[in-house]
């Protein structure tokens, strides 16, 4: 690691508690360092002494070493296995399970867990944690509105019960709303919570060193109650499931270990 790259992952994580060392350094580099450039900064270290006066600047950098990208039912056909395999298994130990969706950007996922929900509970009854360590993406993600592109995986039924159309943007009902609950929270740092019965964490470990993953698992493992589920990304098999106390439930659900 260049001593550079080095001083500026110490300085950050003082400022902001954001260990930059536990996301994968080549890709997180090359990242900052074409917004940097860009901006007319020759090192690290002249970019650090700006966004550590420049609340806005400070602002653009966490925008770009969070990747915001979600829709509704990402990889739909995955969220079709968990209504129909996974949550009626969840809700014949529980009928008030607890969920959380981690990492979940711009609200995307939480919503449409809460959409599926819907399908087995009255949306009243139905609470899910949301969190992000993305601020700004949370402010989007309570305000529910939403380009169309955002929606191209969305059943016709499930647009037509849980979106008004407003212009060219889509707005998610207020009973939707009321079941999500927003909060930051840092995956690598922050106290997990629990017990849950159901944890969505998908397209996010993606960007974290092996180390990372490894402790999240850990982590994911001791706050899910036994039969509990992990939801995980289209790209994010878990290997060796058994040392976390997981056993594959489907492809991308592993289960906690009765
Ligand atoms: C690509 S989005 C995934 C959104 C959603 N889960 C999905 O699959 O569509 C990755 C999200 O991870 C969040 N993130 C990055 N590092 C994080 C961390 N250490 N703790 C919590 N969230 C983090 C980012 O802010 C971003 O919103």
């Amino acid at each position: 690691m260049s001593g550079d790259y080095e001083q500026f992952i110490y300085k950050i994580k003082i400022k902001s508690g954001i260990d930059l060392a536990l996301y994968k350094e080549a890709q997180m580099k090359r990242r900052l360092t074409s917004l940097y450039e860009k901006k007319g900064y020759n090192s690290f270290e002249e970019y650090f002494s700006t966004i550590n006066r420049d609340q806005e600047l400070f602002n653009e950098f966490l925008d770009r070493i969070t990747i915001n990208v979600s829709e509704f039912y990402r990889n739909n056909k995955r969220w079709e296995v968990l209504e129909k395999n996974i949550l009626p298994k969840i809700l014949q130990r529980t009928k008030r399970p607890k969920l959380w969706s981690a990492a979940c950007s711009s609200g995307e996922e939480p919503y449409t867990l809460a959409m599926i929900m819907s399908n087995f509970m009255p949306l009243t009854d139905v609470r899910i944690l949301a969190t992000d360590i993305d601020e700004n993406i949370l402010a989007r993600a309570k305000l529910g509105i939403y380009p169309e592109r955002s929606l191209q995986e969305a059943p016709e039924d499930m647009k037509k019960k849980f979106f008004t159309k407003d212009g060219s943007f889509y707005k998610v009902s207020e009973e939707v709303k009321r079941a999500v609950s927003f909060k930051k929270h840092n995956l690598l740092s922050d106290p997990y919570g629990g017990p849950y019965d159901l944890i969505v964490c998908r397209n996010v470990l993606i960007y974290f060193t092996e180390e990372a993953k490894d402790l999240i698992y850990h982590k994911f493992s001791q706050c899910l109650n036994p039969g509990g589920i992990l939801f995980v990304g289209s790209t994010e098999q878990i290997f060796n499931a058994g040392q976390y106390g997981f056993e594959a439930e489907d492809t991308f659900f592993y289960k906690k270990c009765l």
